[in-house]
């Protein structure tokens, strides 16, 4: 089962260069319940923003897959995978992408559920998650908050 999990405005922006546009704490919380201990599969970029926000604390996932094209990196505490839609071809366990840009992209097309925070108001940045067609998916559940819209969509 593939699990795609991001925030995202209306006009689809998820980045500012390596970091996220806004700080929204219940949004980081939604995200935190459903990822720790998880099995993710991040891109690099996504990874090495993360390592540089938690320093030396352990990243607060189970088994950390970490997307690069480099077929020499090597990492401590994670797997690194060179080719993500093979590797996707073969995965049959429970799985959460956690991001970013490029990885959403790739790892849509194989996405059973889209767990997507719609952020309100407007920021700015530079990196946008590719447009999801939603007549592929039906809405299961949502609940709805001052500065979040938190949805669930199942494949349809
Ligand atoms: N709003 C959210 O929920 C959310 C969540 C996570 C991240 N983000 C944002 O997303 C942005 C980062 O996105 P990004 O696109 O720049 O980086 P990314 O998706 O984290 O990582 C991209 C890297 O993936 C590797 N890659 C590309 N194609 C690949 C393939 N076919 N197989 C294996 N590896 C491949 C490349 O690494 P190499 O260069 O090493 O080859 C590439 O540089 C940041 O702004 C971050 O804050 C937002």
């Amino acid at each position: 089962m593939i699990n795609l999990i991001w925030a995202m405005t209306d006009d689809y922006l998820i980045g500012d260069g390596a970091v996220i546009p806004w700080h929204i704490k219940e949004d980081l919380i939604y995200y935190k319940e459903h990822t720790a201990g998880k099995t993710v599969l991040m891109g690099d970029t996504t990874y090495y923003s993360l390592k540089g926000y938690y320093k030396k604390r352990p990243l607060p996932y189970g088994k950390i897959y970490v997307a690069s094209l480099n077929k020499d990196l090597v990492l401590a505490d994670a797997v690194v995978v060179n080719d993500v839609e093979d590797f996707l071809d073969n995965y049959q366990e429970e799985l959460w992408v956690v991001g970013g840009a490029t990885i959403y992209a790739l790892c849509l097309p194989y996405a059973d559920y889209l767990y997507i925070s719609f952020i309100k108001g407007k920021y700015s940045g530079n990196k946008y998650f590719k447009e999801v067609d939603f007549k592929k998916f039906k809405l299961i559940w949502d609940k709805e908050t001052k500065d979040v819209h938190y949805t669930l969509y199942e494949r349809a």
